[in-house]
């Protein structure tokens, strides 16, 4: 089974990971982990700092929840990319790549408790060419 994990560096997507470790030890699930910085513009060379950090913070993300899966003795594979909607870089590397399941949180960065789904979860959950599961 292939696992796709979209983080965010919320709480939510972290058990998103720890769910994923647990099918990757029991079941041997192919896991791969994707961060997408949110695109900032390149125009302006502000937005270039913006974008650079963004990009920085992203990756470290990736490389921590590498390093999670790592200490447990299992390799995943990584996917960055930059997105305007991010749901829509899942969306679409979950097509090409054949992804048997997405495993995010219901919500992340922005964090609403009160809100049931953000909005990467909801077009994820609506367009998604696989099961989605949302973990709180
Ligand atoms: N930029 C991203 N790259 C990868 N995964 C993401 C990204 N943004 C969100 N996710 C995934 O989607 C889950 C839900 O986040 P979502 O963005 O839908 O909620 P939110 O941030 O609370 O609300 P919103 O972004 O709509 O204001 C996260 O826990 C994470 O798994
Ligand atoms: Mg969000």
């Amino acid at each position: 089974m292939k696992v796709l994990i979209p983080i965010d560096g919320s709480e939510h997507s972290r058990k998103a990971l720890e769910r994923g470790l647990e099918l990757a030890e029991k079941q041997g699930a192919k896991i791969t982990i994707m961060s997408v910085a949110p695109a900032a513009g390149t125009i302006l060379d502000e937005m270039r700092n913006i974008q650079d950090k963004l990009n920085e913070e992203y990756r470290d993300w990736l490389d921590e929840a590498k390093a999670m899966f790592a200490a447990k003795g299992i390799e995943v594979e990584t996917v960055f990319e930059i997105g305007l909607v991010p749901a829509n870089n899942i969306i679409r590397l979950a097509e090409e790549e054949k992804f048997d399941r997405i495993i995010m949180g219901a919500t992340g960065q922005s964090g609403l408790a009160r809100i049931l789904m953000g909005s990467t979860a909801g077009k994820v959950v609506a367009n998604a060419p696989c099961e989605v599961t949302l973990v709180r």
